[in-house]
């Protein structure tokens, strides 16, 4: 087994990810944003690039029965549902709901890996469980981590780091390349004080800005979610499966 990791959305290419497993990653937030809306009983998650294709996409839905969410900036989008804090994504709010989302790094990274034969997202809230399903499928690994503006972000890289080291406990064998080696020694350098080293983040500082430390605060909480949610090539959402 093959483990590697891209630094950025941009820095993928699409080709090499079809037919792998790949983990896409975006901590700050929208991977800890659809995985808490899941886990709290959303019917799906539609990724999409634009804020006019979400609302197209909304005009082809129910009303009721969807909410839109993201961000630009960081801040919500006008006439939209929802912005991406994921403490915004209770049950009572999302339950039963698909949710329309755009974001400007983390819904692009998801897009660009399409052609993977198993799309999963990840963050730290699920970590464990997301390392252990990727696993499972037995071909290579590749981490896609969204950075921030295709700028490497190390809200990503040590949480790429930490799923890097998950894996290689359940596969002792597996060849690391270059990144995988390095994020994995990053955040077996930091593991004890996270906050401290993503603090140095350029996204940190935006979000913290904008007074949106308690948003931190939950995104860097370790397995608290068992759930992984996965991308449905025949139902075109992100779900959990049902296993
Ligand atoms: C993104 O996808 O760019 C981020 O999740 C931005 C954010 O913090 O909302």
């Amino acid at each position: 087994m093959y483990i590697d990791v891209f630094a950025t959305a941009g820095g993928a290419d699409p080709g090499l990810l079809a037919g792998k497993t790949v983990l896409i990653i975006d901590v700050l937030r929208a991977t800890s944003t659809i995985t808490t809306a899941l886990a709290n009983g959303a019917a799906g998650v539609l990724p999409v690039l634009t804020i006019a294709e979400a609302r197209e996409a909304a005009a082809g839905l129910t009303p009721g029965t969807f909410l839109l969410g993201g961000e630009r900036k960081a801040l919500k989008i006008p006439g939209f549902d929802l912005d991406n804090s994921p403490r915004q994504y209770t049950r009572e709010v999302v339950a039963g709901k698909t949710i329309i989302m755009t974001t400007t790094n983390g819904t692009v990274a998801i897009k660009q890996a399409f052609p993977a034969a198993a799309l999963l997202i990840a963050s730290f809230l699920n970590a464990r469980a997301a390392a252990r399903e990727a696993w499972k499928t037995g071909t290579d690994i590749y981490l896609l981590c969204a950075g921030t503006r295709n700028r490497f972000s190390l809200d990503d890289a040590a949480c790429a780091g930490l799923l890097v080291h998950c894996l290689q406990e359940l596969e002792p064998g597996a060849r690391l390349g270059d990144l995988a080696f390095a994020l994995r020694h990053l955040y077996l350098s930091y593991r004890d004080d996270l906050p401290h080293l993503i603090s140095h983040a350029s996204h940190y500082q935006r979000l913290m800005d904008l007074g949106l430390e308690a948003d931190i605060a939950y995104c860097l909480q370790q397995d608290v979610y068992d759930v992984v949610p996965r991308w449905d090539k025949e139902r075109n959402l992100i779900v959990l499966p049902l296993d």
